[in-house]
């Protein structure tokens, strides 16, 4: 299924590279976090079965959660969502911008993880929600993880990636740049050096600009989309920040 209106999508990283993106980020590193999801996200009232993740990407948190619930797999990029594919068979993958997509069904819950980041204006952000309210059901549970929120956004570095059975190897460097107090939006530049099987190697840079807002904003913006909604900190034994989860119920 595909939304013709959806834009392109534009970062190389989820176009061109698209096809390394399993040596630059692994299902297993998901596990954990899809685990706190899937917690959150059962909290449907009756109990949650059907699921529509927005910005699936990959589909690295599907391949967690569809152990528990019937996924629905939308997202922006075509060469993604065939990643995806070949990972998640199984699911119903759909293209679409999650900012006007409209399928003309509700689900017991919906998940956004990181891809909410791309939405870079508070009207964005709004509009996103207000998706993600349209494909809720009453009773039903939504589920919003920005990596990072206005109180514990940090600059950092970090590399990693991994060689192929194919012969392909990534090695990746992302570099996330200080931000002026106040801003709305942080910086990412990525470096990947891509390697082929006959040892030819290629050097790439990618530059996404995210969104970041404070708590009190994403709080606002999900109750004035209809959702009783609160933040929920997440618990984890990975060496990183925890994650601030916000999680929204839409009333019966
Ligand atoms: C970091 S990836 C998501 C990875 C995902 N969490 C996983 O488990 O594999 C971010 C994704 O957001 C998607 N995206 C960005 N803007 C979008 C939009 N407006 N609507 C739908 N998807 C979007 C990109 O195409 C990309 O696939």
């Amino acid at each position: 299924m595909t939304d013709p209106t959806a834009p392109p999508a534009t970062h190389l990283f989820y176009s061109a590279l698209a096809p390394w993106w399993p040596l630059v980020s692994a299902p297993a590193e998901y596990a954990e976090e899809a685990a706190f999801a899937a917690a959150l996200l059962r909290e449907a009232v009756p109990p949650t079965r059907t699921v529509l993740e927005l910005g699936s990407g990959g589909g690295n948190n599907a391949f967690h959660l569809k152990r528990h619930f019937a996924m629905t797999l939308l997202d922006l990029s075509p060469e993604m969502l065939a990643v995806s594919e070949q990972l998640n068979p199984e699911c119903e993958h759909v293209r679409g911008d999650m900012r006007s997509v409209r399928l003309g069904r509700q689900f017991d819950a919906v998940f956004v993880h990181d891809a909410i980041e791309y939405m870079t204006s508070e009207d964005d952000l709004r509009q996103a929600v207000e998706t993600v309210y349209a494909h809720c059901r009453p009773g039903g549970v939504a589920v919003l993880v920005p990596d990072t929120i206005a109180e514990n956004y940090e600059p950092a570095a970090d590399h990693g990636g991994q060689d192929g059975a194919d012969g392909r190897g990534v090695r990746f460097l992302s570099w996330s740049t200080p931000v002026e107090a106040g801003a709305t939006t942080s910086t990412t530049e990525y470096a990947f050096l891509l390697r082929d099987p006959d040892g030819t190697v290629r050097v790439a840079h990618d530059t996404h600009v995210l969104g970041l807002f404070p708590r009190a904003t994403w709080l606002r913006v999900l109750t004035e989309s209809g959702f009783a909604a609160r933040s929920v900190a997440e618990v984890t034994a990975e060496n990183r920040l925890p994650r601030e989860f916000f999680v929204g119920t839409r009333p019966a």
